[in-house]
């Protein structure tokens, strides 16, 4: 057993996405929250830029003692999860996008994948396709501009239905009957998503798996949480709080955001 909290990291907000999952399915947990949304999006950079920031968010969890992190930005995990996993000691988790179950579960043979440059470039999501999708086509598009103005708190701009609309549009020739939102910030797009893709085509996020995966981890590893008083989340951003407390406003867990220098 160990209370100490588990760390999660993204570019930004997006991994809140996840953090709700995990919060939901393990609320004995501390957890700590570290938003580096000064340096998003992280989709647009280089492989190294993206594990240097990923090891920067990761010593920075460690001094805080956390027991264990979860990666909660695709772009980060299949960037730099292999490098964190051979430099560190304290598990891993990561997020991929869900291409594996969209394929599997796939009755047209179309899916589509909505990611960031960062991740549709890297050499685990080539592997994962390749190993996955033999026979499906996969239309993969890179979602450029969604996740600066989702770090705006621009949720329900005309600027992102535009961006959403020009996306996802091109998908529906191809008769896809998934979507694979390869980026945690994306499920807070799913509303206006299914404006546009309609209600017949499933979205596919991995918010749960990861939680499950914690989870069990955590249980492998002999380190649940024993404590039975309420649990407390610490939520840090190197940006302004604004929005990232917009996005927590459905939570009910006690929590605390603070502004960092890092
Ligand atoms: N939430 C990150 C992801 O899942 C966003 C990446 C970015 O900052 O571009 O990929």
């Amino acid at each position: 057993m160990n209370n100490k909290p588990i760390g999660i990291f993204d570019s930004g907000i997006g991994g809140t996405s996840i953090w709700k999952e995990v919060v939901k399915l393990l609320p004995n947990e501390n957890t700590i929250y570290l938003a580096d949304s000064k340096n998003a999006p992280y989709g647009e950079k280089s492989s190294e830029d993206i594990i240097a920031l990923s090891v920067k968010n990761t010593e920075y969890l460690i001094s805080k003692g956390c027991k264990l992190i979860i990666v909660a930005c695709n772009t980060a995990t299949t960037n730099a999860i292999d490098y964190l996993r051979k430099n560190y000691t304290i598990p891993f988790i990561g997020i991929e996008p869900a291409i594996k179950p969209a394929a599997l579960l796939s009755k047209t043979g179309a899916i589509g994948i909505l990611a960031t440059k960062g991740t549709l470039s890297s050499k685990l999501f080539e592997k994962t396709t390749k190993e996955y999708t033999k026979n499906i086509t996969t239309i993969e598009q890179d979602g450029e501009g969604l996740v600066p103005l989702i770090e705006d708190g621009k949720l329900n701009s005309p600027e992102i239905n535009q961006l959403l609309s020009t996306y996802l549009t091109p998908m529906l020739k191809f008769n896809i009957d998934h979507l694979v939102l390869g980026c945690t910030h994306y499920p807070y797009l799913i509303p206006q998503i299914k404006k546009i893709i309609g209600e017949n085509i499933t979205i596919i996020d991995s918010g749960e798996a990861v939680a499950k995966q914690t989870k069990a981890i955590l249980e492998k590893h002999n380190l649940l949480s024993a404590s039975t008083t309420k649990s407390h989340h610490q939520f840090y951003t190197n940006a302004e709080t604004k929005v990232l407390k917009e996005i927590l406003n459905d939570v009910t867990a006690e929590f605390t955001v603070e502004k960092l220098a890092f």
